[in-house]
């Protein structure tokens, strides 16, 4: 088995440090690539979720289609485009349009989206898609209409605990649709959920591996937090440090990925995304949703900064970011790989 990749950390080195250091070093090292190769800077990325209608059934998600508790809502185009242009005021120069696999937000639906949002940003900003699932050709409409990157989260590297976790789907269909989006030039991003019910390390240094394999663009890593209505409910939490310990692993695999601090480490721990942006993290994904709609995207209970909008947590952004000795950067921020290109 191969341990390196050009551009990428040494898979035998970075799984010896996981396994002998102490979290606190493990950490520093992460800390010191992040730095050596993106300075002190951290992204921020607008996130914009457009629906909370959703015809899947993962076991861990509360906007799964059998919770009957969820109120669903779908954006329509004039509030998506009022959020965008009060986002692009405050300066923000990404926005990332996630929702659950609704249906009804159709190939030319979102293609037209795509669209307006160049005009309304005077093509300044970059457009990232999360929408899930979805035919190679509808990839290939909203690339062409002018979105540069894709999320989806391959959320655990275990085929099994997959299959168990997200009924009806594979690993490998998930893995297949992330490869015909790098074919299709979009800046690929993925991760994983951490501390999901019977994971363990061995399924956890398994998705590292996957992450260095793929040389993911991007990398979210959260903490799974159960949600009541859900299957797995009643599960326990699992503590930040795991989480630490993925960021800081995949940040030593892939030195050049943009990683996030995400909400869920924040909702998690109070002080969870300051832990990881001292540990390899270097984006972080302000909810600009407007308020009442925000609120019903509940993908796990608790989120944070619910009751304000997205645009008024960017002072207390900044101050978290300084906490962790970082500053905010403005701009588009595309992955270093694609720059070099
Ligand atoms: N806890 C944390 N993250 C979750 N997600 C879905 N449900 C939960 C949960 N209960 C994450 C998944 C998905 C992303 C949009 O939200 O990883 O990819
Ligand atoms: Fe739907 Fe995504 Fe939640 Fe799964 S994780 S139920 S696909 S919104």
């Amino acid at each position: 088995m191969s341990t390196t990749k050009p551009g990428r950390g040494n898979w035998a080195e970075v799984l010896e440090w996981s396994r002998t250091l102490p979290l606190s070093e493990f950490k520093a090292r992460a800390d010191a690539v992040c730095r050596q190769h993106h300075g002190a800077g951290v992204w921020l990325r607008g996130l914009i979720e457009v629906s909370s209608y959703c015809t899947e059934s993962c076991w861990y998600c509360g906007l799964r289609a059998p919770n009957s508790q969820a109120r669903r809502y779908r954006m329509d185009t004039a509030t998506l485009l009022e959020t965008v242009r009060a986002g692009y005021a405050a300066g923000l120069r990404t926005f990332v349009l996630q929702g659950g696999e609704d249906p009804a937000l159709g190939p030319e639906l979102v293609a037209g989206w795509i669209e307006a949002i160049r005009h309304a940003t005077n093509d300044e900003a970059a457009i990232t898609l999360s929408l899930g699932l979805q035919s190679r050709q509808t990839y290939r409409l909203w690339r062409e209409a002018g979105a540069q990157r894709y999320l989806m989260r391959f959320e655990t590297a275990n085929p099994q605990l997959f299959e168990r976790y997200r009924p009806g789907t594979t690993l490998a269909e998930r893995l297949r649709a992330l490869e015909w989006l790098r074919e299709l030039d979009y800046e690929v991003g993925s991760g994983f959920l951490v501390g999901l019910p019977e994971e363990n390390q061995t399924d956890r240094e398994a998705a590292w591996r996957l992450c260095w394999e793929f040389g993911f663009d991007m990398v979210g890593i959260g903490p799974f937090i159960p949600h009541p209505a859900t299957p797995l409910g009643t599960t326990e939490r699992p503590p930040l440090e795991l989480c630490e310990q993925s960021v800081a692993a995949v940040r030593l695999l892939l030195p050049l990925a943009h990683m996030p601090a995400t909400t869920a480490a924040g909702t998690l721990h109070p002080k969870g995304r300051e832990a990881v942006l001292a540990g390899g993290a270097n984006v972080l994904m302000p909810d600009i949703t407007p308020i009442p709609m925000k609120k019903d995207y509940e993908l796990y209970p608790g989120k944070v900064c619910v009751d304000e909008s997205g645009l008024a947590c960017l002072p207390c952004l900044d101050l978290r970011v300084r906490t962790a000795g970082k500053v905010i950067r403005h701009g588009v921020g595309s992955a270093p790989r694609r720059v070099a290109r």
